[in-house]
């Protein structure tokens, strides 16, 4: 281990080094990711959304291929999604290869989206929200990028109904975000996407059994660019 101007260095990379955060931003948070999406309630909650998605497919942090499973190769005619993470691309090609299907798989954020307007019929969105850093804008591009009446297929865990647990859920949220790659507990999930010009079909909701209630309110459903 080496010392440098006051930060410790774990670890000599190709260019530089690499600090402790630098190595549980780039390293352990990816793995702890791809590990606690990977639940089997939550995949089983992946199973009932994912599947749905059809035509020109767009998936906003795609990161981790932990959806790649649950697409219907028959109904889907063109895949593309963007990441921010280096570490959850590599996972995510990955899985598109084990798929067998042709895949565009970039390096990129919600907010800055790579492709022309009205260019998806479906947008997959699971367990991202939380983590961008400005949900409007990403909402924004999202609907930016659908067709008229495309449907944006969302399962997010987000701000708790209960007064209670909503408290938890914001004295915990400083400690949890810097940790679990800016993962927030406490942002309202259909809100914004009635904000942005969606219209919620088919909302779907529930505490994931067997963990904190802080962190286990999930929603899901089917949000239609209006108009
Ligand atoms: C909790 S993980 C979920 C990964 C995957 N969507 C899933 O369902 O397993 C949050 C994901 O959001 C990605 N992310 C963070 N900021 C983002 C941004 N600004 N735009 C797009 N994706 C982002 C992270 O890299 C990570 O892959």
């Amino acid at each position: 281990m080496l010392r440098s101007a006051g930060a410790t260095i774990v670890k000599k990379q190709k260019g530089g080094v690499m600090g402790v955060r630098g190595f549980w931003e780039t390293q352990v948070v990816p793995r702890l990711i791809k590990c606690a999406c990977a639940s089997p309630g939550i995949m089983e909650l992946r199973a009932g959304v994912v599947p749905r998605a059809q035509g020109r497919v767009f998936e906003i942090g795609c990161g981790g291929g932990l959806n790649q499973q649950f697409y219907d190769s028959a109904r889907v005619t063109a895949f593309a999604g963007i990441d921010p993470s280096g570490k959850l691309l590599d996972y995510a090609r990955e899985a598109a290869v084990q798929k067998g299907w042709k895949a565009d798989i970039r390096q990129g954020v919600g907010e800055d989206i790579p492709f022309t307007d009205e260019s998806f019929d479906t947008v997959v969105c699971t367990y991202t929200l939380c983590s961008v850093q400005d949900p409007d804008k990403v909402l924004s591009e999202l609907r930016r990028i659908l067709r008229r009446g495309g449907q944006l297929l969302f399962l997010e865990h987000g701000l708790s109904p209960e007064a209670n647990v909503e408290r938890w859920q914001r004295r915990i949220e400083p400690l949890w975000k810097p940790m679990m790659g800016g993962c927030h507990l406490a942002r309202a999930v259909t809100k914004p996407m009635i904000a942005a010009g969606f219209q919620i079909e088919h909302p779907g909701h529930q505490y994931m059994p067997k963990m904190p209630k802080w962190a286990a309110w999930m929603e899901w459903g089917t949000a239609i660019k209006a108009g």
